[in-house]
């Protein structure tokens, strides 16, 4: 059966953003960057951005495209018969692990969606209220599971339709309509009087908050964003046509996650300072803080629609792109049909789901390693999974596939120029750099420097 591809340029780029931008832009990177003492925590990440995570990007596009097979069978294509398929099979469980606890906060954005839409935030909510809203919620045992079902429900559905009448279609219309509604709640937040301060906190860096521990941030945070080390993009490269262009998709991808990452920082710290409250309140940050500005702010209900709409949208197009990694596989190596594998990929993600939402409330003793099944999924993913991912995909890049080959995919057989003279530097990452860089950053993050 042929293999079905992205129908468009604009459509792949556009899925590919939707992956790279979603709770990490939205809920994770502020949060961040409120703990990790602003600008200068966004410049590392930045730097870490363009320097080794985009390089990385293009690895995980090079095996993708060149393969053209799920994350699992691409490695036994370009490796037969070596070890390296156990990457790519922790390069399918890796997506599976993040989906069931990404999804739990999926549901926690429908909730703050349907709340806003009752304009639940106004300001006759006392602040009290507003914030114990959310810890309730969250360790109630059936409303927060409700919006968990709906939101992986929804994920089901679109990657069920296929990779052009679903997962493209849906990036195309979401994507543009995502970027207008939060350049909108920026723009409002920014002419806020006070706004600012919160301004300089984006903007200007203060580099001696620079130590190991900001850097080990960053670098997680860069993974996170850009999808790495698990098989998203991977994936997705080997739906794009063999004519395109992949260091410009590369890095139009990455050019549209930092943006919007900043964006979603203009959207949220100005009006954070403006209120007078702490940037520094961690995940509650935008499910507490951000409820309390809009029930004070001057048309503060239709922000909070606004937002939290965006939040959503930002959530499920991410939360597609790793189920299908699952169901790529399942389809190609399982034999399933696309209806069954989403079933599967479904059934599993809803379960581990159900126990990351309920260790918030009912099985909050129930620890693992020290932490609740939640956190423990969230660290497990974003500081071991994928770094150890990202690491295994630039060593298979840059020392077990062929130089010829990879230049050869990464120049369209020598057809673009600039390509060829990018490749020069971007093999020097590849082979070198980008593996000391993760190598000494990972530990020296392990070992407590
Ligand atoms: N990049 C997504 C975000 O910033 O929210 C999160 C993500 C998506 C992580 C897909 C991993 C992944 F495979």
């Amino acid at each position: 059966m042929q293999r079905e591809n992205f129908g468009s340029r604009f459509g792949a780029i556009m899925a590919m953003a939707g992956s790279a931008i979603g709770l990490g832009n939205m809920w994770r990177f502020p949060y961040l960057v409120g703990e990790y003492g602003g600008a200068a925590f966004i410049f590392i990440y930045i730097l870490f951005s363009f320097l080794l995570s985009l390089p990385i990007l293009y690895c995980e596009f090079i095996i993708g495209r060149r393969s053209q097979k799920n994350a699992f069978g691409a490695f036994k294509e370009l490796a037969p018969g070596t070890k390296w398929k156990w990457v790519g099979a922790l390069s399918v469980i890796a997506p599976v692990i993040i989906t069931s606890y990404y999804c739990v906060i999926g549901g926690w954005s429908v909730e703050y969606f349907f709340r806003s839409c009752t304009f639940s935030f106004t300001s006759n909510s006392d602040g009290m209220d507003l914030t114990n809203m959310f810890g309730s919620f969250i360790s109630s045992t059936w409303a927060p599971l409700f919006g968990h079902t709906l939101f992986l429900l929804l994920t089901a559905v679109v990657v069920g339709k296929g990779i052009k009448g679903g997962i493209e279609k849906f990036g195309k219309v979401m994507m543009p309509v995502l970027f207008i509604v939060v350049i909108l709640i920026a723009v409002r937040s920014m002419t806020l009087s006070g706004a600012s301060e919160g301004i300089s906190y984006l903007f200007k860096p203060d580099f001696s908050k620079i130590d190991g521990k900001v850097c080990a941030a960053a670098l997680g945070q860069s993974f996170f964003s850009l999808s790495l080390g698990c098989g998203t993009m991977l994936t997705y490269a080997s739906y794009v046509s063999r004519k395109e262009n992949i260091a410009s998709s590369g890095a139009s991808t990455a050019v549209a996650d930092l943006c919007f990452a900043m964006i979603a920082g203009c959207a949220i710290m100005p009006a954070v300072f403006a209120f007078g409250l702490s940037p520094q309140s961690g995940p509650g940050l935008v499910f507490e803080t951000l409820p309390l500005i809009f029930s004070q702010m001057p048309a503060g209900g239709i922000v909070a629609i606004l937002f939290f709409l965006a939040l959503l949208i930002a959530a499920v197009t991410s939360s597609i792109s790793m189920f299908e990694v699952g169901v790529a596989y399942c389809v190609e190596e399982r034999g399933m049909s696309r209806k069954w594998a989403c079933v599967t990929i479904f059934m599993i993600t809803w379960v581990l789901g159900i126990l990351c939402s309920l260790s918030f409330g009912p099985l909050s003793d129930v620890k693992l390693f020290g932490n609740t099944i939640f956190n423990f999924f969230d660290k497990l993913s974003a500081n071991y999974l994928m770094t150890i991912g990202s690491l295994l995909v630039v060593l298979f890049v840059g020392w077990k596939m062929k130089k010829a080959d990879v230049e050869d995919e990464f120049t369209n057989g020598g057809t673009f120029p600039a390509n060829r003279r990018l490749f020069k530097v971007l093999w020097l990452i590849i082979r070198w750099i980008a593996p000391l860089a993760i190598l000494v950053i990972f530990l020296s993050n392990l070992i407590g420097l």
